[in-house]
């Protein structure tokens, strides 16, 4: 039987919040430019990532541009915030490849909630999004060879490693060249480990 993006469309045009267990995943507001500035101007988060946004105003830009793309059906870019303050602790993008049933996840958590468990526990929640809601086929994540804390999240939430792009980020702190690590999970792998 053809498959069809009808679960997908439907996802993308409502774009509802996920509650985990200790996460609510939603929809960025422009109230959430400080706290999601506060977040990104830490050395320490934005080792391993490229651009920068060291400005409130480019922090101002960039969440307005994820807001305009819910509204056109093209949303990947969420907050993740505590259920029981509210206060907002990630970014957390599902980048959906809807012809190819799959998807490209990667995930921010700010530096003073790190190691208790929350980029996995979206991560999670995500990987389930996208097998169970939206039967989609495949989800993978890239990270930065050096990013250990990533790729340990990786293989907590049963991805495997599949391979590498040899030297495809450039690192502008130190000026060098670092290998892209891929990690990926299919359906019927994901479908396997929780029956
Ligand atoms: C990667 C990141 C999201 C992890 O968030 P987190 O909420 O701390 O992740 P978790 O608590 O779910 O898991 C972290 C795991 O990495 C491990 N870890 C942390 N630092 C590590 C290091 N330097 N080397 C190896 N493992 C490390 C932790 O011990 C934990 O594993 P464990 O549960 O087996 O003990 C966070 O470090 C971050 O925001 N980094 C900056 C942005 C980034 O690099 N994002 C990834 C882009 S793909």
């Amino acid at each position: 039987m053809m498959r069809n993006n009808d679960k997908i469309e439907h996802y993308l045009n409502t774009l509802p919040d996920i509650e985990t267990e200790r996460l609510i995943i939603r929809k960025f507001t422009p109230d959430d430019v400080k706290p999601f500035f506060e977040m990104m101007i830490s050395a320490e988060v934005v080792k391993y990532l490229s651009g920068s946004i060291n400005s409130i105003e480019k922090a101002e830009k960039f969440l307005k541009k994820q807001i305009d793309k819910y509204s056109i059906g093209n949303g990947s870019s969420f907050a993740v915030v505590l259920k029981e303050s509210g206060e907002l602790i990630g970014n957390i993008v599902l980048n959906i490849d809807k012809e190819n049933y799959s998807a490209e996840i990667s995930y921010v958590i700010n530096d003073k909630y790190w190691n208790k468990g929350y980029a996995t526990e979206v991560c999670k929640s995500l990987i389930s999004l996208a097998f169970d809601s939206l039967d989609l086929n495949r989800v993978e994540a890239d990270v930065v060879d050096l990013n250990k804390a990533s790729i340990r999240v990786l293989e907590k939430i049963g991805m495997k490693y599949e391979g590498k792009h040899r030297q495809a980020a450039y690192d502008d702190k130190t000026n060098s060249f670092h290998d892209f690590e891929i990690f990926s999970v299919l359906k019927k792998e994901y479908k396997k480990n929780i029956v």
